[in-house]
């Protein structure tokens, strides 16, 4: 298959790729998504082939705004029209009981579905233009990280796709934030462009789940199926040291060894000349973290690099999603200096 690729002028082909049943590349202000129509339940099927994503996995909806939600859910608690009036269109999913119309194959045969309303201009107008919800997850193979430019994606999709369309690199460059409002109080199930702070002014309490911030252990199911996958990861072992910056980049030089690489802020790259270095961004910019993660672990795999050692962020404000992204790609494989 040849992977069409268009820009943002492309609206109406994007779109036609939609409405045909193929496969599109689509930018979001997240991660670039693998879109297909969400009711067209062949299509969302290749979406799971394109990717190699295991079946018990669901998809999320994409939709242009709140009203869309009584088409596709049922029993919407106040909670989620107070989250889209202050977050939407943005990087929020809310998980809510579905209506039948959902195809099983988006929700692998849940009673719950993810719905999303993407803040990117262009991806907004293709979902104008194609008038259906759009199931998408990253554009990635599943387990590598996500794409946050379209260069990236087709790395993994060229020639598995019908088109991608180009809509320069996200502004937030980590997944959305993930809230079950199927229960009380709301529960985190992953952490994303839209803080835990935020969501908590905005609700109350609101839960976390336990795999945001841990492995799961055998016979343990996270909330979210995708949490449970070994997720974002390089082919080398990843080896996260968390802790004050200097103290953790000190830990790191005097530990690192010949032909293995570092993710580090950008203050203290200069420590490992010799070795392959990928910069996360500024201490003090969490934001650039975010925009930089998953292209900094993407490219240990150009490398020969046998093992990864990264700095982390703080846990505070989207320093949680970062530290997420960057424990699930280590395994959970932590040094704790705090
Ligand atoms: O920012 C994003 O959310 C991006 C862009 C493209 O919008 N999409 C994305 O999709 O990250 P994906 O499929 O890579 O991640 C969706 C996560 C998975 O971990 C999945 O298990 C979880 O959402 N999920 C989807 N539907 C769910 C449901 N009904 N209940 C619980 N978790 C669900
Ligand atoms: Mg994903």
């Amino acid at each position: 298959m040849k992977t069409e690729k268009l820009t943002a002028a492309d609206v109406e082909q994007a779109a036609a790729i939609l409405a045909r049943g193929g496969l599109l590349g689509i930018p979001t202000e997240t991660v670039y998504g693998l879109g297909a129509n969400g009711l067209d339940p062949e299509a969302v099927a290749h979406i799971f082939e394109a990717k190699g994503r295991p079946q018990d996995n669901p998809l999320i909806l994409h939709v242009p705004s709140a009203e869309w939600l009584e088409r596709y859910c049922q029993h919407i608690p106040n909670a989620a029209y107070t989250l889209a009036e202050r977050f939407w269109p943005g990087p929020l999913t809310m998980i809510l009981e579905r209506k039948p119309v959902v195809p099983d194959v988006v929700t692998a045969g849940l009673d719950t579905v993810g719905m999303r309303c993407p803040a990117h201009p262009v991806c907004r107008a293709i979902i104008a233009a194609a008038g259906v919800p759009v199931a998408a997850p990253s554009g990635n193979t599943s387990g590598r990280p996500s794409p946050t430019n379209m260069a990236d994606m087709l790395e993994d999709m060229e020639g598995k796709i019908d088109g991608i369309v180009d809509g320069g690199p996200c502004s937030v460059g980590v997944e959305s934030t993930i809230i079950d409002l199927t229960e009380q109080p709301p529960r985190l199930l992953r952490p994303g462009g839209v803080t835990l702070e935020e969501l908590r002014d905005a609700l109350g309490e609101v839960a976390v789940d336990p795999a945001v911030t841990r492995l799961m252990g055998a016979g343990e199911h996270p909330r979210a199926p995708g949490m449970k996958y070994r997720h974002y990861a390089p082919k080398a072992p990843v080896t996260v040291v968390k802790g004050d910056a200097a103290a953790t980049a000190a830990y790191i030089q005097a530990h690192l060894g010949e032909g293995e690489g570092v993710v580090c802020f950008d203050e203290y790259a200069d420590l490992y000349a010799g070795h392959t270095v990928e910069k996360l961004g500024p201490t003090a910019d969490k934001a650039a973290q975010a925009r930089n993660v998953f292209d900094a672990l993407r490219a240990f795999d150009d490398t020969n690099v046998t093992a990864i050692w990264s700095q982390c962020p703080d846990e505070g404000g989207i320093g949680l999603a970062i530290s997420n992204r960057l424990n699930k790609a280590a395994g959970f494989h932590i040094i704790d200096l705090t």
